[in-house]
């Protein structure tokens, strides 16, 4: 069985709703699945995994949140190596251009980014699909 993590930050609930999706996706596909705040995740814990879901909303300007979620992810990044990925967050008033600069900073980096998600606001039906398939995806 594939054990996934489901690692996120979330403001006001919209990634951590979506955070929940992914991890009922990758359940239901039969992983065994944690879902973990950013604060609660770094490096040492990666190799628990065979594979990392992480949630961040659009924050700063088309950003991650930069205080515990981009500090987090900086860290591990480096040692995801071939651990399929998926990267899902929430955003509001723009368009979902951190999701396309974030993804293609991690393919760059050389991370193996199967699916990523947006939502706008709280994840509606098409988005809850979205993450129930990006979750089975890493199961
Ligand atoms: C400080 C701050 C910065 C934000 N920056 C962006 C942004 O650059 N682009 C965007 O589309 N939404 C932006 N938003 C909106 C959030 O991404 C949106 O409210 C999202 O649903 C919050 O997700 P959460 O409930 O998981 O915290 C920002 C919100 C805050 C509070």
């Amino acid at each position: 069985m594939s054990k996934v993590a489901v690692v996120f930050w979330s403001g006001t609930g919209n990634t951590e709703a979506m955070a929940n999706l992914v991890a009922e996706g990758a359940k239901d596909a039969g992983a065994e699945v944690d879902v973990i705040q950013a604060s609660d995740f770094d490096s040492t814990k990666l190799a628990e995994y065979d594979a990392v879901a992480f949630g961040c909303p659009a924050m700063g300007d088309e950003e991650l949140e930069d205080t515990e979620f981009e500090p987090m992810y900086d860290e591990v990044e480096p040692s995801l190596d071939s651990k399929k990925v998926v990267l899902f967050g929430s955003y509001d008033w723009n368009d979902g251009e951190w999701m396309d600069l974030w993804r293609e900073r991690a393919e760059g980096n050389g991370v193996n980014v199967v699916d990523s998600v947006i939502a706008k606001d709280y994840p509606g039906d098409e988005a809850e699909t979205a993450c129930k398939a990006a979750g089975a995806a890493l199961a």
